[in-house]
């Protein structure tokens, strides 16, 4: 045991890393043996990795950018009956069971501001039900459509994997097939002051975050679970955020044209709002698809418009893809290389024996940087009032009142097509109507379903 801290203790010392072991000797046995191990899981060349990359000034890798290929959703009679084709081929796929579903729950929620899962977030108007159960809910109507199981695939961090896996548990996974759901985390990276030192979280502890979305691909892999999938003739994993509630797990459209065009990864996007929207928006770099993180897009390029007016970069990514499993099994043979991007930010860490507010640096990788490593990728523009409101930020743009409001529309346009009672809208001029996703998760399922009666809330009206 001892040698083996010497020897971790040189290594720490030639990585410049040393500051690691000055307390050391200070920490109860069993903190130390704890804090040891954790130094030992560090990969030293990739925290070397980081600090060259804090020495250089942040600039976009230069590249050629020009606007995007997309599959419109405004549709002239020849797109049209591609997208009828489409449509078709991804039904196939669905009733065959050869989609598997990816939900990335590992984020920190930090800018909600809710401590736990951000999947437990409870994001229904009506019946308060959870970011997860949403999502989940949606899966059972696909699973019922289809006459199919819904493998489901939800990446934690090791900070919020015990809580998510229990929420589940208590929700009895919200009526899904409790083999159908897995977890599996991604890893975690330390984080670095601006001379590339780890920094601690506490005497014992370093301070580590999770490695970004971009993780999901890897974990997948080294959790044994890409196998699995392939296993279970799954052939194309639909990918969606935890943060959107609207997101459709399972569109035919969308499988179907990432299918006939034989892409690697496929994208759904918006048009932006305006050109200050703060999304990535996709477009190619020196000819590759790729999205563009707007923090990265100059700002002629940002407010460029085309002779119809319309903004050339207005493609903005709402984080929903079609990933092939061929293709995530290409990228994470031998070690998945997608680029590190740098959050400077300031962060509580412990020093010196006191904990202190101090300028790092966190690494993340995007899971959208393997969109130009596909061979090919279709980019398909939906409707943002159906299909994107996601919870980012406590109040303002993107939060739980925008998203609630966005969800009781679009329910009460359903429920206002057939014709069926509507409760008094709330003082923000919406209808506070819930349609649980189970019942009917899409219009066309609302139409066609049995009529059903509305259940008085106190929030509001319910049907499912
Ligand atoms: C992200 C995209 C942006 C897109 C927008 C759409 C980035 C850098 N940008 O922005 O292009 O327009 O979504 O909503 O991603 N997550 C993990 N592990 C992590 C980090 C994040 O699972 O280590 C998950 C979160 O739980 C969340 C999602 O990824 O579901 C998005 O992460 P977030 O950091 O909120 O991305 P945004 O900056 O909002």
């Amino acid at each position: 045991m001892q040698t083996s801290e010497t020897q971790l203790r040189a290594r720490a010392a030639a990585a410049g890393q040393g500051h690691l072991f000055e307390h050391v000797d200070s920490l109860e046995p069993v903190a130390r043996a704890a804090y040891v191990a954790e130094i030992a899981s560090v990969d030293f060349e990739l925290v070397a990795e980081f600090a060259k990359l804090l020495a250089v000034k942040e600039a976009r890798g230069g590249g050629e950018i020009r606007p995007p290929d997309v599959f419109p959703l405004r549709r002239d009679a020849a797109s049209d009956a591609r997208a009828a084709r489409a449509t078709k081929l991804g039904d196939e796929l669905l009733r065959q069971g050869r989609v598997g579903y990816v939900l990335v729950a590992g984020g920190q929620a930090s800018r909600l501001g809710y401590d736990g899962p951000k999947g437990a977030y409870r994001i229904g108007p009506v019946t308060d039900r959870s970011l997860f159960e949403w999502h989940a809910r949606r899966l059972v109507a696909t699973r019922a459509r289809h006459g199919r199981a819904v493998p489901w695939y939800v990446m934690t961090s090791p900070a919020n994997d015990a809580p998510t896996r229990a929420f589940f548990a208590e929700n009895d996974w919200f009526g899904l097939d409790r083999g159908d759901v897995f977890f599996f985390s991604q890893a975690m990276v330390p984080a670095l002051d601006f001379e590339g030192r780890i920094l601690l979280s506490g005497p014992s502890n370093l301070f580590l975050s999770p490695n970004g979305h971009g993780g999901v691909l890897l974990a997948l892999a080294r959790s044994g679970l890409l196998a699995d999938a392939r296993r279970r003739g799954v052939e194309q994993l639909s990918y969606f955020q935890v943060d959107n509630p609207l997101a459709p797990p399972a569109d035919p459209l969308f499988l179907g044209l990432h299918l006939e065009a034989a892409a690697g990864m496929s994208s759904k996007v918006v048009a932006k709002r305006n050109a200050g929207e703060k999304v990535g928006v996709i477009g190619r770099v020196d000819g590759r698809t790729s999205c563009i993180e707007y923090s990265d897009l100059p700002a002629e390029l940002r407010d460029a418009r085309d002779a119809r007016g319309e903004l050339l970069y207005g493609a903005g990514n709402i984080a929903v893809h079609v990933l092939d499993v061929g293709f995530v099994e290409s990228l994470t043979t031998g070690g998945l290389k997608l680029p590190w991007h740098v959050a400077r930010k300031s962060m509580t860490v412990w020093e010196r024996g006191a904990i202190v507010q101090k300028q790092g640096a966190k690494f993340e990788t995007f899971v959208f940087d393997a969109l130009p490593l596909a061979p090919t990728s279709v980019t398909l523009e939906v409707a943002r009032a159906i299909e994107f409101s996601p919870v980012k930020n406590a109040s303002g743009d993107d939060s739980p009142a925008t998203c609630r409001a966005d969800l009781c529309r679009l329910h009460a346009e359903w429920v206002t097509t057939r014709g069926l009672p509507l409760p008094a809208p709330t003082e923000e001029g919406y209808h506070p109507v819930e349609i649980d996703p189970a019942f009917a998760d899409q219009r066309e399922a609302f139409l066609r379903a049995p009529a059903p009666k509305p259940r008085v809330h106190d929030k509001g009206h319910v049907y499912r």
